[in-house]
């Protein structure tokens, strides 16, 4: 083989080799390009809208409930729901996460509004052009387009109800709240206290706030046992309130006597509700409430027209009312 030969191998060998590579690449690219395409097409578009939901505190076992009512309505209204809260209840917190979404021009917000200076921030957002809903806690003389919960001051009559009803002779009441400032407390406890000054026998002897919080709520109810030493009942306004009052009279020996009335039926409420340790408990709904305000929201963003108020159920659970279908901590409607 001459030297002109050889090159002429080695070219053709060259071309051949050059060739393949080539064709293997093109498909290579070819098939990258349809799985791209095919991504696309399967690839769900953004939800359309943003609304963040703000509660009193976010890993809490009655806020989870309303968020998870909220997430599950999220995915029937094409709608990303962004549910916020602060890690402890502190609602100087809650106001800069409040602003945060008016300064993220937010589709809508869901807030409750525990105080008065949540106001200020509720008309700011509405007259930048977001919808306010206001859940659990009302701001009812704010902008907020409607209001989403528990009609508290009829939560807190119903307790007092059921005390009258439930008990005989003199009755002199400790009473636990969340919170002095928070306007839901305050109006469970004027409702109760309306109802119970019907008769003479009843008294609230003394009220301490617990700060939503279950040791607080132990160490007032402790001080309360020791300081009035008359105290027949309890009433707490707030989820964890009965669960503290009831340690407390237990590590003092108290329990047997007392007659206790919690709130929401979280499972532990419902467990001591079992076990005769708390005598009534004060339901909520707050995975409904978390369901129904994004229909709501929604609506608002699209122009309709929205009820001022909307009540969520209320109701009074005894021993004798719990079966299977209403012990579920919260969930049930
Ligand atoms: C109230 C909530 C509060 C929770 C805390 C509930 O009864 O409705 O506003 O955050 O208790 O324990």
């Amino acid at each position: 083989m001459n030297r002109t030969n050889s090159l002429y191998i080695v070219l053709i060998f060259s071309f051949i080799t050059a060739l393949g590579f080539s064709l293997y690449f093109y498909n290579h690219v070819q098939e990258y390009d349809e799985k791209i395409t095919d991504m696309k097409a399967f690839e769900s578009p953004l939800p359309k809208y943003h609304i963040v939901l703000i509660g009193e505190e976010k890993d809490h076992d009655y806020w989870r409930l309303v968020g998870e009512g909220a997430k599950e309505a999220e995915v029937i209204y094409d709608t990303f729901v962004e549910y916020e809260g602060p890690k402890r209840s502190n609602p100087e917190e809650q106001q800069k996460l409040l602003d945060m979404a008016i300064q993220s021009n937010v589709d809508g917000i869901i807030v409750q509004a525990l105080n008065e200076n949540f106001k200020v921030l509720i008309n700011e957002a509405v007259n930048k052009g977001i919808p306010v809903v206001t859940i659990d806690t009302d701001a009812p003389d704010s902008m907020r387009e409607t209001y989403i919960g528990t009609d508290n001051y009829l939560a807190g009559q119903l307790a007092g109800e059921a005390l009258l009803e439930d008990t005989s002779g003199e009755v002199n009441v400790g009473v636990v709240t969340g919170s002095f400032q928070n306007k839901h407390h305050q109006l469970r406890v004027e409702g109760f206290k309306d109802v119970i000054k019907k008769e003479d026998r009843v008294n609230v002897v003394a009220i301490e706030e617990s700060n939503i919080l279950r040791v607080e709520s132990e160490d007032k109810a402790y001080q309360l046992l020791n300081d009035h030493k008359n105290i027949t009942a309890f009433y707490g306004t707030s989820s964890y309130d009965g669960i503290g009052i009831v340690a407390a009279a237990k590590s003092l020996d108290r329990l047997e006597d007392l007659y206790v009335i919690g709130f929401d039926t979280l499972d532990e409420n419902i467990e001591l509700l079992k076990n005769e340790e708390l005598n009534v408990v004060i339901g909520q709904q707050p995975f409904q409430m978390g369901y129904n305000s994004i229909g709501i929201i929604l609506d608002i963003i699209k122009g309709k027209t929205v009820e001022d108020i909307y009540y969520t159920e209320v109701s009074i659970l005894r021993k004798s009312d719990l079966t299977a279908s209403n012990n579920k901590g919260g969930t049930d409607d």
